[in-house]
């Protein structure tokens, strides 16, 4: 191993302590890396290391790291267009708003807008603006165990209350539901008998005017849309019962509550469909996207609304704005992303993928009884560690295996590799898979002969 860069990655390690924020996430992880290159699915570090990625920047580079078609769009934008200021049109903004939208409107029979902005939190925003503007309600509901970014209004409604405890009162909080988890069904029913009594628990909300959320008299409900995870990423890539949010629906319409599909990080094929939503056969109000919108390239998120909802006689002109919302560099990768998506089969090719990755997880479930359960839908897989019974939530372990993939020195063939893992779920005790939608087989096969050496050791 090279001193040399050893003592640089030391070195920068050191300034990193003194000098950056520990604010954000990194200071998570036990073990941390300072990467110098990626590719395809792999992350390196200085010494040349692959780090085999399942995690992919949370499902922001479903295309895999230096998509050649995808970096080629966006080095031709540099060299035509590179900045322009939101408040003028560029051809690739008008297309790209045109592909998304006349694409909802073939699936969902809908017409609507597009709006740009940078970030997901940021879309998040735009989405509660326009419920706010269309409905005039403050109030929200959203999902126990739902993220939607860390912006004071995303973190509104966001589950979680350490993401608000130390920025003061929240007024408009989200009245938070509890998401369909099967697996740790919230009204603890055992198994796979799923009779939505979750569902019929927030239904009954409606039935009085003394549960606090409607006005029988006249059906006008305080709350003015459901911010909903299609499958729910952070909480654990929890897969929802199949009617679950038909059904929910069906009440949301009876009291004109807005239906918003939070689809940053379940979009662009990472269930098999466009959007994750197309598996439950509801038609959202509001659709909101970012991260795999540019693979992870220049920042770009969205939300497409109803006509409505978005139309100029309602949203008009300076509603919101931010300088780098609509920038050419990230419409120009962003519609690169979609002609991809349509010259591409992944209809076909994540749903066998897929497949083909939880049958792995299901024999590597039937070794350890430490693995409480894995599911699957499309290339969004979990695992859930748990202690030897099988259910009791083992973070720990979790938290073991993951900083073994990061420390690099797992086996193959005679040589190093790491293994990136995240770690979601109520417990953070679930590993969250999202890898290229490209991984093949051979890289499949890898990655669970990776995982399982990662959990080999920890159980030692
Ligand atoms: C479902 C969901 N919504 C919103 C966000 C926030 O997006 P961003 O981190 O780009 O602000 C995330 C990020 O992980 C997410 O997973």
């Amino acid at each position: 191993m090279n001193t040399k860069t050893i003592s640089l990655d030391e070195e920068l390690l050191k300034v990193e302590s003194q000098y950056c924020s520990w604010g954000d996430t990194v200071h998570y992880a036990k073990h941390l890396n300072i990467f110098t290159n990626a590719d395809g699915i792999y992350l390196y570090d200085r010494q040349g290391t692959p780090y085999l990625d399942l995690q992919m920047w949370y499902s922001a580079v479903n295309f895999g790291y230096k998509n050649k078609r995808l970096n080629d769009a966006l080095k031709k934008q540099i060299d035509t267009l590179p900045q322009l200021a939101c408040q003028y049109l560029h051809e690739e903004k008008i297309r790209l708003a045109e592909k998304i939208a006349t694409d909802i409107e073939k699936k969902f029979g809908v017409k609507g807008r597009v709006h740009f902005n940078i970030g997901g939190a940021q879309a998040v925003e735009d989405a509660i603006k326009v419920v706010r503007n269309h409905t005039g309600k403050n109030l929200m509901f959203a999902f126990m165990g739902g993220y939607h970014g860390r912006t004071l209004a995303a973190t509104s409604i966001t589950s979680s209350y350490r993401y608000r405890e130390h920025f003061g009162h929240f007024s408009d909080r989200a009245s938070f539901i509890p998401y369909p988890y099967q697996f740790r069904c919230p009204a603890d029913r055992k198994g796979a008998c799923c009779d939505l009594s979750c569902l019929k628990s927030f239904q009954k909300l409606f039935e009085s005017e003394y549960y606090s959320v409607v006005n029988t008299k006249n059906n006008n409900c305080e709350f003015g849309a459901f911010f909903v995870e299609p499958v729910q990423a952070t909480g654990g890539y929890i897969i929802p019962p199949k009617n679950y949010f038909k059904e929910l629906k069906k009440t949301l319409d009876q009291y004109h509550v807005l239906f918003v599909d939070d689809e940053i990080q379940m979009g662009f094929f990472r269930t098999g469909t466009l959007w994750a939503i197309e598996h439950f056969d509801v038609v959202p109000d509001i659709i909101v996207f970012g991260k795999a919108l540019t693979n992870g390239l220049n920042p770009l998120s969205g939300i497409w609304a109803k006509e409505e909802l978005l139309g100029p006689k309602t949203f008009g002109p300076g509603m919101t704005h931010s300088t780098f919302s609509s920038n050419p560099l990230g419409t120009a990768t962003g519609l690169a992303v979609m002609n991809l998506i349509e010259d591409s089969d992944f209809q076909t090719s994540v749903p066998q993928k897929g497949a083909y990755f939880l049958k792995k997880l299901n024999a590597l479930k039937n070794k350890y009884p430490c693995i409480g359960e894995v599911a699957a839908l499309g290339l969004a897989l979990r695992i859930e560690m748990c202690q030897k019974d099988g259910f009791t939530p083992n973070r720990t372990l979790s938290d073991t295996i993951m900083n073994i993939g990061l420390k690099g020195q797992l086996k193959h063939k005679g040589k190093n590799y790491g293994l990136i893992l995240d770690i979601g779920g109520y417990y953070k005790n679930v590993f969250t898979l999202a890898p290229s939608l490209y991984i093949s087989e051979e890289e499949m096969d890898l990655s669970l002969e990776l995982f399982e050496q990662a959990l080999q050791q920890a159980l030692v």
